[in-house]
């Protein structure tokens, strides 16, 4: 195994601290301020990154600027959402004639009738699909509903999975994979959630055997968990397995749909789910972007028309869903994705170019890294082998500072993403190769720098 120089790797992240500091003074005040009454300083604690979180104030195109005045090429993009860089002319043209009409009716209006119409027309095998507030809820209300389809109690998530904050499924996120993620959640609210290695269709296999799982909740690239993407044969499998123990399959496709390929992971690996789960890209760049959908019988379940009593149907509900701010914007944009499909290609090929290059540096540097991902969703780890699964990003690193000093050595020149224990990154369509390369020789040249 590779050996890092710890006084080296010190010596680095000194020298670069030091910039930083300096840099960033007025962020530096900003977050005492905000450290008495945001806790930790943050609105969300994997936005934070140390000694303190360069607070920003603009954003357009592929560029976010901090209230220093520093510019930065980002590379996570609102989270993912801004897949066509932040705030397109376009959308924020289209939208902001029309919230002088409204922002929020709280009652049922024709933009959601328009997009529900289009998305379900223009997605893959999603027959029907209501809208929710964020990836959280979506997942939340689908759960529900997988559960009310088959009358089966469990679920099986895989470890290294983030699908929002929801209590039953906050668990199986990073080690150890069988504890609740936070304190505030009592073991029991997770007892129906059964946590397997991504990748591995042995222990789902075993588990569809030995209880009654409503359904599989998978996403067909893992994101937060550093874009590590599906085998065809897990994902194969997963769909035979599921069928044949009637139980649904679902994507979550929150970070996959609209950016794998216009019809996401479904698209991608050629695989018909369930049901799907979408977020952030599906809103348009807005607050507020969730949405569920699929098979028309299981959906089915939602229709109060059909069921008129409460408890016969699966409850959905929640006071921002379907408003005109989010129906706008989503569809301007999200259409604009549909008709220029090819665009994807490019898209991914640019990024798959991307991650050759890299891994190609990672191995001419003693295999210190490894690249993940697949199109546009790239990760490296600094692993002792090739990650298909979570547990090896965590169990099997080099070194928990490698990522974290090139996270500060980044900022300083220039690039900002998160998270700083793992670098996955969730690019725009509008990032060019010159704004690449910046990002491969700052790369380059953090690895010169800790190991010659
Ligand atoms: C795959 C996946 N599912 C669900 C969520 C939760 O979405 P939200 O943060 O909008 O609640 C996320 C958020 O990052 C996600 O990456």
């Amino acid at each position: 195994m590779i050996k890092i120089d710890e006084t080296k790797l010190k010596k680095v992240y000194d020298e670069n601290l030091k910039i930083y500091l300096e840099k960033t003074s007025r962020s530096k005040e900003l977050f005492e301020r905000a450290r008495k009454v945001l806790p930790g300083g943050v609105s969300y604690t994997i936005r934070y990154y140390s000694p303190y979180p360069a607070y920003i104030v603009r954003a357009k195109g592929t560029r976010v600027w901090d209230v220093d005045g520093n510019e930065y090429i980002d590379l996570w993009m609102g989270h993912g959402t801004h897949i066509l860089g932040h705030s397109p002319d376009f959308v924020i043209d289209n939208i902001s004639n029309k919230i002088r009409e409204g922002t929020h009716f709280g009652y049922e209006n024709i933009y959601a009738v328009e997009y529900a119409e289009f998305l379900t027309k223009t997605l893959p095998n999603i027959e029907q699909i209501r809208f929710a507030s964020s990836g959280t809820e979506a997942n939340m209300y689908t759960l529900r509903l997988a559960r009310a389809y088959n009358k089966r109690r469990y679920i099986i998530k895989f470890e290294g999975g983030w699908h929002g904050g929801l209590d039953q499924i906050h668990i199986g996120v990073t080690p150890p994979y069988n504890d609740p993620e936070t304190l505030g959640l009592p073991h029991d609210f997770v007892k129906y959630t059964l946590v397997a290695p991504y990748n591995n269709i042995d222990v789902v296999e075993k588990y569809l055997k030995t209880y009654d799982v409503a359904a599989v909740l998978v996403e067909p690239v893992l994101g937060a968990g550093g874009c590590i993407e599906a085998r065809r044969d897990f994902l194969k499998e997963l769909r035979r397995l599921t069928q044949e123990n009637d139980s649904l399959l679902i994507f979550d496709e929150v970070i996959t749909g609209f950016r794998l390929a216009y019809g996401g992971g479904q698209e991608h690996y050629d695989i018909k789910a369930d049901l799907v789960v979408y977020g952030k890209i599906i809103g348009g760049g807005f607050p507020g972007a969730g949405a569920f959908g699929g098979r028309s019988d299981v959906m089915d379940l939602l229709d109060h028309i059909k069921r008129p009593k409460g408890r016969e149907r699966s409850g959905h509900g929640g006071t921002f869903v379907g408003n005109p701010v989010n129906m706008i914007a989503g569809y301007v944009l999200v259409k604009y994705l549909y008709d220029h499909k090819d665009l994807y290609t490019e898209f991914n090929n640019r990024w798959d170019h991307a991650r050759r290059k890299i891994d190609k540096i990672c191995e001419e540097n003693d295999r210190i890294c490894w690249t993940t991902g697949v199109g546009n969703m790239l990760g490296i780890h600094f692993t002792t082998r090739r990650p298909w699964d979570h547990r090896t990003t965590r169990l099997e690193k080099i070194n928990d500072d490698l990522p974290k000093i090139f996270h500060l050595y980044a900022r300083n020149r220039g690039v900002l993403y998160i998270s700083e224990d793992t670098i996955h990154l969730l690019p725009s369509m509008i990032h060019n190769d010159d704004e690449i390369d910046m990002f491969i020789n700052i790369f380059t040249q953090y690895l010169n720098e800790i190991l010659r």
